[in-house]
């Protein structure tokens, strides 16, 4: 979700109000994603290198992030929509925004129409580095250490690997964004700035990617099966 300080910069704005005005952005994509019939889509809120940001920034996404958890869950319960967070594990991250995401968390457990990954506090090196130091600390010998090995000691080992990945704010980078999960991801990059992000970018994403042919380093085959999708944005 990225170019929220270029949004209030281009209005005169405070960084923070591009911030805020992230807020329908995020509310319309998971709406569009459950009326396409997205399973799994994840949304990188804040990321491990963020925390350099001034620390009035940061105090308000964390309280921005707790604010559209509380005013959003229920409507998302009702949608069938499993909220999960991904990283959280940062020491500055205040009590407050814990509890709540815990209660979310808690909320929406058995819902299966779509699972809404926020990636908070994240980053796909230290994902890696945590799976590593699982996979030591369970004593597995270092010969059985597999590809599979790895997928299964990460922090949700449930979650599939990205299919589609969209970058919002014309920037073309992955931050260190779910590193292992988009080894193979269609990357999407669209110029619009995220609190400017609506239903229709989602489905043009959308559009975008089932134009791609996936060969995963396979040579063309006749009759390539349409791929469900799972997004990142
Ligand atoms: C993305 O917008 C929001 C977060 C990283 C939390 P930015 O704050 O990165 O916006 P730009 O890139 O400065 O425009
Ligand atoms: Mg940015």
């Amino acid at each position: 979700m990225d170019g929220n300080g270029r949004w209030a910069e281009q209005r005169g704005c405070e960084r923070v109000d591009g911030h805020a005005a992230g807020e329908d952005a995020f509310v319309e994509s998971v709406r569009a994603a459950v009326d396409g019939g997205v399973t799994w889509l994840t949304s990188f809120a804040f990321s491990t290198e963020n925390w350099r940001r001034p620390r009035s920034e940061v105090d308000f996404l964390m309280r921005l992030n707790r604010r559209v958890l509380r005013d959003n869950v229920h409507d998302w319960n009702e949608m069938g929509v499993r909220v999960r967070y991904l990283g959280v594990a940062d020491a500055r991250i205040p009590e407050d925004v814990r509890e709540e995401i815990a209660a979310a968390e808690e909320l929406t457990r058995d819902n299966g129409t779509l699972t809404l990954t926020v990636a908070l506090d994240h980053g796909g090196r230290r994902d890696l580095a945590r799976a590593a130091r699982s996979i030591v600390a369970h004593g597995v010998p270092a010969d059985q250490v597999t590809e599979e090995t790895l997928a299964g000691h990460m922090q949700f080992p449930d979650m599939p690997d990205i299919d589609l990945l969209v970058r919002t704010s014309a920037e073309h980078r992955l931050s260190n964004f779910m590193l292992w999960q988009a080894a193979y991801a269609e990357l999407v990059f669209l110029d619009v700035l995220w609190p400017d992000f609506r239903a229709e970018h989602f489905s043009q994403a959308v559009e975008l990617y089932h134009r791609r042919r996936r060969r995963f380093g396979d040579v063309p085959r006749p009759a390539e099966p349409a791929a469900a999708v799972s997004a990142g944005a």
